[in-house]
């Protein structure tokens, strides 16, 4: 695998692979078998495997969040080496990264209006300011994001149509571990204690799941929250449409999904899961 520290030098190597498909898979390291599992997908869809680690700043409403989140480059390097990922973007200052920034306009109506977007001020525009600007230097031909991050997947696939950048985004499953907690790079900040009841996400999403049936929607929401604050701090468990994150109408047929985020001990967890 190639390292590149500048966007520059990045360039000048991605100039050899005109004409190929380019697969992306965008990250802030501390990988697992989530990212990998992205990687692997892009392995069998494209010519070339591109991948970045940066902990971007902008899209961390909480200082703390980003100060403490997870850092471990070399053990990532060779996970990447590992699936055969053939590029690196590992820039080693923000600067690097934002130095070519242009403003842009993206209407996203409901969906950053909602969950994360009202619970994170800020957080998508930072997530869209970073990926568009790690589109501009990678150019790919598709790009992978996990599902785990719903939100965040619709976002970034409206943001490429609406300013045509051409690029196919892929979502892929959510890699869970055997007892079912989502795989997340947050997981490592979790005291053993909280590792055993950080399962109650995916215990109330699929007791959810059992047991929606299109009406008493509110009334399950609330249940579902009351199971686990008694674990740990819920944010918030919604049921919504999985196309645009609005709420279910009686006559809605199709993809519903529920949403949840809770604290355990000081570590925010977020999962979903298709409940139809
Ligand atoms: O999902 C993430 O890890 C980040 O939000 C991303 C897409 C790499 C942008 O910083």
């Amino acid at each position: 695998m190639k390292v590149f520290k500048t966007q520059e030098t990045l360039r000048k190597e991605l100039e050899k692979y005109t004409g190929k498909t380019i697969g992306f898979v965008p990250t802030m390291g501390a990988l697992h078998r989530g990212h990998t599992s992205l990687l692997l997908k892009a392995k069998t869809s494209c010519d070339v495997v591109v991948s970045s680690i940066f902990v971007n700043p902008t899209q961390f409403n909480d200082p703390k969040d980003f100060q403490n989140y997870p850092i471990q480059i070399e053990e990532d390097i060779k996970k990447l080496e590992e699936v055969g990922c053939d590029i690196l973007y590992l820039p080693d200052n923000v600067s690097d990264v934002y130095m070519n920034e242009t403003d842009f306009q993206v209407d996203l109506g409901v969906l950053d209006k909602v969950m994360e977007g009202t619970n994170r001020p800020g957080h998508f525009k930072g997530v869209m300011r970073v990926v568009k600007l790690l589109f501009e230097i990678v150019k790919p031909t598709h790009s992978f994001f996990g599902l785990k991050d719903y939100q965040q997947y619709l976002i970034v696939k409206e943001m490429v149509s609406q300013l045509n950048l051409g690029i196919q985004i892929v979502g892929c499953e959510t890699v869970r571990e055997a007892d079912g907690l989502a795989m997340s790079s947050r997981n490592l900040l979790l005291s053993f204690s909280e590792r055993q009841v950080a399962t109650t996400l995916i215990k109330t999403l699929e007791y959810c799941r059992e047991h929606y049936t299109g009406s008493g929607i509110g009334d399950l929401e609330k249940r579902c929250l009351s199971m686990m604050s008694q674990y740990g701090e819920p944010e918030y468990f919604v049921i919504r449409r999985a196309d645009n994150l609005q709420e279910v109408d009686a006559d809605y047929r199709g993809e519903v999904r529920a949403f949840v985020v809770c604290r355990i001990g000081k570590v925010r967890l977020i999962d979903n899961l298709r409940i139809n």
